[in-house]
């Protein structure tokens, strides 16, 4: 590779090759060590190429020594970890929140609403796929995410939910809340199954907190904070309302006038409307789909920021 004698298939490929060059030396110890091809590999790493070193132990030889190929997972991390340093949003920490929350009635009964946490998820993977490391808080949600830059923080209140971003919201530079969290919850909870009777009943509920705007309150300039606005009437008005009120850098607005959108789809139609009132509409899409498009305008934020 250091000299260009290109006198098998390997070599042709490396010659012809244009994209990032990884090489994992190895040899006997003596022949490791020798000048010739310590200058070799310094000449290639010179060439920007990734050098998987040589590890220490037995060598073919019968001899033991520095020369071994790198354990094949090594090379495979090695890799991995090269890629993961290039991705947009390497080394940027997000915050994102999902599905329903669940608010008690009694030991067995609660207040929900229909959201599958389908939206936060694909969110959260789109965004650990591009480098960042996600904490990802989701409600009571059926969903599974398997990405290693992905922690899973399940909850079910949206006190706990309140809680769990708290104490990871100081580290985020970005945070994107598509949970769709309970406004009200009883005011008593029984700790018992609570009995029929012939009467009808109440139950009196109090407000929550409101978690985005709490976040809003205490949001740092370098961070980034992102909400959802779920409406049925006067949408572009009430989500641009929220903009401001709850200091947000972006909303992103599903009607539920539009078919296909909103809870338990897998597809969703939205608006992005940022605090320069800059909107961006785009047709029915998968959620999948519609988490890339949010990445994009997440990494436009990024670099006005
Ligand atoms: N949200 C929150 N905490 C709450 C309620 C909502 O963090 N207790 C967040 C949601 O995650 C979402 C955004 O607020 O990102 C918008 O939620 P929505 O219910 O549409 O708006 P509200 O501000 O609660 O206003 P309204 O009920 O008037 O629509």
């Amino acid at each position: 590779m250091a000299t260009g004698v290109c006198d098998n298939f390997l070599m042709a490929s490396y010659l012809s090759a244009k994209g990032p060059t990884a090489f994992a030396p190895a040899m006997d110890l003596d022949m490791y060590a020798h000048p010739t091809t310590q200058e070799n590999i310094k000449k290639l790493v010179d060439r920007g190429h990734l050098l998987i070193d040589s590890e220490s132990g037995h060598l073919a030889s019968g001899l033991s020594g520095k020369g071994r190929m790198a354990e094949p997972e090594h090379i495979v991390a090695a890799v991995e970890s090269f890629f993961q340093a290039q991705a947009p949003l390497s080394g940027k920490k997000v915050l994102v929140t999902a599905g329903p929350t669940y608010e008690p009635i009694d030991a067995v009964r609660f207040i929900g609403n229909y959201s599958s946490g389908k939206m936060g998820f694909e969110i959260a993977n789109r965004l650990a796929e591009l480098g960042a490391h996600v904490v990802l808080v989701s409600g009571p949600s059926s969903q599974q995410i398997d990405h290693p830059n992905v922690q899973l923080i399940r909850v079910k209140t949206s006190k706990e939910m309140f809680d769990a971003c708290h104490e990871h919201f100081a580290i985020a530079d970005i945070t994107v809340k598509s949970a769709a969290v309970a406004d009200y919850r009883p005011k008593e909870v029984l700790d018992h199954k609570m009995k029929k009777s012939e009467q009808e009943l109440s139950i009196e509920l109090e407000r929550t907190d409101d978690i985005l705007g709490s976040l809003g309150k205490i949001k740092k300039d370098h961070q980034i904070l992102i909400g959802f606005a779920l409406e049925t009437n006067d949408e572009i008005a009430y989500a641009k309302g929220k903009i401001g009120r709850k200091n947000l850098d972006m909303i992103v607005l599903n009607s539920l006038r539009d078919a296909g959108a909103g809870f338990g789809h897998d597809t969703n139609k939205v608006t992005f409307i940022d605090k320069d009132n800059k909107m961006a509409s785009f047709e029915l899409k998968s959620k999948r789909e519609v988490a890339v498009d949010l990445s994009n305008k997440i990494l436009e934020l990024c670099g006005s920021i």
